[in-house]
């Protein structure tokens, strides 16, 4: 499964990054707005200074609810960095610039999706990344990760090439179990993604190892 960062603060992508185990990027306008980034230009910059960070898919989502502001800023998103990833929300327009884009090779991200059937319409028109938001369901009491269960089977059902970004990560277990249903992707936030590493026993097994390596007079 692939890690994705969920954030637009460089210091939190560095430090994921250094852990050596990042594989991309995703942001929204909610993110990119709490780092205080404001004016086109410097969120494109912002963009392509998360580039030049990471190796992997930075996802960078189109503001524009209708088709052709979708196309003219999704174009120029992509015309960006090869790395760019164009976000597109799950409604109609939405669904026709993924078909567009996918249609001359340019990659997508389809997010906002909250349902098996919306997951599908995303498949269909050739998205390249399909976001479930499994935490915002986990929220309003319903099970997001039978969502992503749910969209497993119907792309290994078909064949699909779409990936399950899963997305609205909000804890450790959240991964765990995208890993266990199979998603291929998941975007999460540095507390979750270092969440990972802990465990008491961990902790007090290394103390111990640290006691016992004094006695060796190293
Ligand atoms: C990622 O692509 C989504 O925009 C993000 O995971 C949403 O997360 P949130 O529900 O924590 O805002």
């Amino acid at each position: 499964m692939k890690f994705f960062i969920d954030t637009a603060n460089l210091e939190d992508i560095k430090e994921a990054q250094a852990l050596g185990v990042l594989d991309g990027v995703t942001t929204n306008p909610s993110l990119m707005a709490k780092e205080g980034i404001v004016g086109k230009d410097n969120i494109l910059k912002h963009y392509l200074d998360i580039c030049n960070i990471v190796d992997g898919d930075v996802s960078a989502e189109v503001i524009s609810t209708d088709f052709d502001g979708m196309i003219k800023e999704g174009l120029e998103l992509a015309e960006l960095h090869e790395q760019i990833v164009v976000k597109l929300p799950m409604i109609a327009d939405g669904i026709k610039a993924c078909k567009y884009f996918s249609d001359r090779g340019i990659r997508t991200n389809v997010t906002l999706v909250f349902s098996a059937g919306q997951a599908l319409l995303a498949a269909k028109a050739g998205a390249t990344y399909v976001s479930p938001f499994l935490g915002r369901l986990d929220d309003v009491s319903t099970d997001g990760m039978h969502l992503i269960a749910e969209i497993r089977e119907i792309y290994d059902n078909y064949n699909f090439q779409t990936q399950i970004l899963s997305a609205s990560i909000r804890h450790t277990m959240h991964i765990v179990n995208c890993a266990k249903v199979g998603s291929d992707v998941m975007t999460g936030p540095l507390s979750a993604i270092k969440g990972l590493l802990k465990h008491p026993l961990t902790d007090i097994g290394l103390k111990q190892f640290i006691e016992d390596a004094k006695k060796m007079n190293l």
